[in-house]
Parts: structure tokens; C-alpha cells; sequence
């Protein structure tokens, strides 16, 4: 039996935002019925403000999913598409007081959800996470997918994204790929991990942002023919431009966060990265 907070049951229970959007102005539609979950979300966005007026959804799965996809569109409603786009999944499971880990999933949809939506409404050709590798064939998840959701919740075990993605968890055959991808994804971190420096004058904390960028953070991203360039250190406040095919990325802001968590892993827990505009 799963453990589910009060604030879960009630958004299963009374769930806000359920139906259909006739007129909406962007719909994103992932999961498939077949693999269990699907999620079907509609916007409506007002043209002069460009904040998101009405969001609802409909959705075929358990208590989780239905709690996770009413909890995003609690999260988006009032919202600038810009500011939409920060919801994360762990966001949609925090409003709802956590998750059991093994539902993760619901909370993964609903961020896929949002980002199909969008590239819906910007006319873009939708994130691509039902293409690419398969890895998983139970459940159809692609290495692709695995890789951003590894990355943006710092998964570090096969079990911990099948939790994330549902991959492994059918047959298993695939569990040796996650595995692999796991590997290589997060080789790039030095094996032993340097601790973080108690006390660091300005100079030396410019000197370790550079090294890190430069060594840890720039390597994986070229993998991808991606690239990031250092423009500028204020303090805290870390300036960087994306590049290569990190440029205009749906996923940029998965990026940023990412190279912000590095950095705040690696250097000092106040560091704040934001993309050169
Ligand atoms: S192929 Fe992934 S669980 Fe079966």
C-alpha cells in the first residue's frame, strides 16, 4: 500500500482543473494507455499578457497521476509561459507534500506534459521523448528520456529511474542499459568527490567555478555537441551562455539547473547561475 500525504489524497479525491479546454490554445499529450499512464493537458493563454489563464487536464491513471496533473495546473494557472517552464517535477511533488518514490513517474508526466504543451503553443515540433533509443521496451522509454530525468534528479541507480521513468520495471532486460547509461552519464564526476571548501576567498571561488566549468561541466555537455561558455562571476551570481546545440534548447533550463547544482554541490550551496541573454 502506498503511502500518500493528505494533500495527494485530496487533489485524487477532489481533483481541480479536470476536463477538457474546447478552445485552448496549446495542448501536450504524453504517456500512452497502453504503458499505463497518459496525460492529456490543454492551455489557454491570454495573447496580451502571455500568462496561462485556464489549464486543465485529463489524464487515465492511478491516484498519483491524477494528483500530479491537477497539482501542475494549480502550479501553471496565472502563470508567463516563461515562469510555467520552472515547474519542475519535483515541484509538482513538493505542492503535493511528496510522492511515494515509486510514483515519481506521475510527477515526470506532468513536467512532460507541460513542455509538450508549450512547444504546442510556440509552433515547435514536440520533445522528442518517445524517440530516439529505446531502451526500455516495456514501457517504451528512450535513452533520451532517461538521461534528462536522471540528470535533472540526480538519479544515480537503475531502480531510481525506474521510480522516475517506469523503465525496468517489466521485464528488466533493460536494466543493464540504464546501468550503462548511468555510467557514462555520470563518469563525468571525478570519483572521488572533491568536498566542498569550507571558506573561500572571492579569487579562489572564481578560480574553482572556472575549473569546474571548464573540466566537469563542459566535457558532458560537448558529448551532446553542446557547449557552455563562463561570461561572467558576480559574487554568488554565475553568468553563462549555452552553445553548440544547447542553443534554444527545450531542455536549456534543465541545463542551467544542472549547472547550477554542480556548482553549488562542488563550490558553495548560494550559487546561482543564470543564461546570458
Ligand atoms: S524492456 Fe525495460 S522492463 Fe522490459
Amino acid at each position: 500500500m502506498w503511502e500518500y500525504t493528505e494533500k495527494v489524497k485530496d487533489f485524487f479525491l477532489k481533483p481541480k482543473n479536470v476536463g477538457e479546454i474546447k478552445d485552448a490554445d496549446a495542448v501536450g499529450e504524453v504517456g500512452s494507455i497502453v504503458c499505463g499512464d497518459a496525460l492529456k493537458l490543454y492551455l489557454k493563454v491570454d495573447k496580451e499578457t502571455g500568462k496561462i489563464i485556464d489549464a486543465k487536464f485529463q489524464t487515465f491513471g492511478c491516484a498519483s497521476a491524477i494528483a500530479s496533473s491537477s497539482a501542475l495546473t494549480e502550479l501553471i494557472k496565472g502563470k508567463t509561459i516563461d515562469e510555467a517552464m520552472k515547474v519542475s517535477n519535483q515541484d509538482i511533488a513538493d505542492f503535493l507534500g511528496g510522492l511515494p518514490d515509486q510514483k515519481m513517474h506521475c510527477s515526470v508526466m506532468g513536467r512532460e506534459a507541460l513542455e509538450a504543451a508549450v512547444a504546442d503553443l510556440r509552433g515547435e515540433a514536440p520533445p522528442e521523448h518517445e524517440e530516439g533509443n529505446l531502451i526500455c521496451k516495456c514501457f517504451n522509454v528512450t535513452e533520451e528520456k532517461i538521461r534528462k530525468v536522471a540528470m535533472e534528479n540526480h538519479l544515480t541507480t537503475v531502480d531510481e529511474v525506474t521510480n522516475y521513468t517506469k523503465a525496468g520495471g517489466g521485464c528488466g532486460e533493460c536494466a543493464p542499459n540504464i546501468e550503462a547509461i548511468l555510467t557514462d552519464l555520470w563518469s563525468l564526476k571525478p570519483p572521488e568527490k572533491p568536498a566542498k571548501p569550507k571558506k573561500l576567498t572571492n579569487l579562489h571561488k572564481i578560480a574553482l567555478i572556472q575549473e569546474i566549468i571548464e573540466n566537469e561541466i563542459r566535457p558532458g555537455l560537448q558529448a551532446d555537441n553542446g557547449d557552455v561558455e563562463l561570461i561572467d562571476i558576480d559574487g554568488s551570481k554565475v553568468t553563462v551562455a549555452l552553445r553548440g546545440m544547447c542553443t534554444g534548447c527545450l531542455m536549456s533550463d534543465v541545463t542551467i539547473r544542472g549547472i547550477q547544482e554542480k556548482l553549488r554541490e562542488l563550490v558553495s550551496d548560494d550559487i546561482a547561475v543564470e543564461a546570458y541573454q
